[in-house]
């Protein structure tokens, strides 16, 4: 019997993903075909803790290592983001009227935001040696290569000698399967006055826009407001504030302080109350959720198998982990979909993970495709922006959120 990691209760199995690589293991050879990793994917609920997550899941090392692709400053909409979540952290800063304040980042990729916080005293931790060496050398701010550990916290208290007054960190949580430590080694590391606030996709919106794309081997955790609370319970932190983020597809942004320090906010309960309603403390909202997943699966391949009969040509928009698990759990290859193209150098040239279709830069375009599959559909409103040329002359869309259609 799978336990869950937090409640240590059964994990109840619902949906069955298939054979999946790493999301993000894209290959610069054929020669790697043969030794590529695969593992099962598939997705639990424990009803003690409110927690779905994966039932297995890779090691940590295998995904968030030197070859890490994902690099956080591909995107201006997530800059922009990141730029407005750092004022909000120093605003609370002024107004708690904490003096020298320390900031540290869990996880703090390439340094999009932790930049934003260089004239502070600042701690980025990052275990992606290549993310974390762009950090340190671009934006020369402090970044420890390690995963965030026990380990950690001695050498923040020799290097700065006190207690951290925010601890941030944005799409990263959800990806450590030893979430209970962290939680331990941040709540004892936590100044009196101090908060964590962390963001990551919301299961809700994964709920009602059935983007089970999000589900791969990097996120282990799928949290929601009653999962967080219970789990910040367990180690005397507690949920004060949330707030909806659009990004990802739809996040939110926990705030958690030490001993109810801070009062629980009206947006907190209004947004308690929304997420009763979706039911997601029940299992049967999950076991509704894997009929829809093999809906869209049977509409999408009879649409692309369709198309193709006809001819058309299909690219896929933005080389993405979240496309790796469907086309990967629909056994899309570049027979229905003949490439991807996507923006990021690291990932231009390689095959994608298991499916194998080549990856190309958008300056290797000559031709507009009839259809784009928008694998990025996360960026769809700044890559409509950007591809007005491509919709001026009729070029289509196809996605599967919130369900299979053509744009
Ligand atoms: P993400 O959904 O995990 O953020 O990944 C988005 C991917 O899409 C990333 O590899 C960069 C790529 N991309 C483009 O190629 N062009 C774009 O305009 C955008 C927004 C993303």
């Amino acid at each position: 019997m799978k336990k869950c990691r937090i409640s240590g209760d059964k994990l109840i199995k619902f949906l069955d993903l298939g054979k999946q690589p790493l999301g993000n293991g894209f290959l610069n050879s054929k020669k790697k075909f043969k030794t590529e990793y695969f593992y099962n994917l598939e997705l639990g609920f424990s009803k003690k803790s409110s927690m779905v997550q994966l039932l297995k899941a890779p090691k940590k090392e295998k995904m968030f290592n030197n070859n890490y692709a994902f690099y956080s400053s591909t995107s201006s909409y997530m800059d922009k983001h990141f730029k407005k979540f750092a004022d909000e952290i120093k605003n609370f800063l002024l107004k708690k009227k904490l003096k020298k304040p320390l900031i540290v980042e869990i996880g703090s990729n390439d340094g999009i935001m932790l930049k934003r916080f260089k004239k502070f005293h600042h701690l980025g931790i990052e275990p992606a040696k290549n993310v974390a060496l762009v950090c340190k050398n671009k934006t020369k701010c402090k970044v420890l290569i390690e995963f965030y550990s026990k380990k950690t916290l001695n050498k923040i208290s020799r290097k700065f000698n006190k207690k951290v007054d925010v601890y941030y960190s944005t799409n990263v949580l959800g990806h450590i399967e030893d979430i209970q430590n962290v939680f331990k080694n941040i709540s004892q590391s936590l100044s009196d006055k101090g908060i964590l606030v962390f963001e990551d996709p919301y299961l809700g919106e994964i709920i009602k826009k059935n983007s089970y794309d999000q589900i791969y081997d990097e996120h282990i955790y799928f949290f929601s407001l009653i999962s967080v609370s219970k789990l910040a319970n367990m180690y005397n932190l507690n949920l004060f504030d949330a707030s909806p983020q659009q990004t990802h597809g739809g996040s939110m942004r926990y705030y958690l302080c030490k001993n109810n320090v801070y009062k629980k906010t009206s947006r907190l309960k209004k947004l308690f109350s929304n997420e009763k309603k979706l039911n997601l403390d029940k299992l049967k909202t999950y076991n509704l959720f894997t009929k829809r997943v093999k809906n869209s699966k049977e509409k999408l391949l009879s649409l692309l198998k369709k198309l193709k009969k006809n001819n058309k040509i299909i690219y896929a928009y933005g080389a993405t982990a979240k496309s790796t698990t469907i086309f990967n759990f629909c056994k899309i290859d570049d027979q229905l979909i003949n490439f991807y193209f996507d923006n990021t150098k690291i990932k231009q040239n390689k095959f994608s993970p298991g499916m194998h279709i080549k990856v190309k830069s958008f300056k290797k375009l000559s031709n507009f495709p009839d259809y784009y599959f928008l694998s990025a559909w996360n960026h769809k409103n700044e890559i409509f922006k950007k591809e007005k040329k491509y919709i001026k002359m009729g070029g289509k869309w196809i996605t599967h959120v919130p369900f299979v259609k053509i744009i």
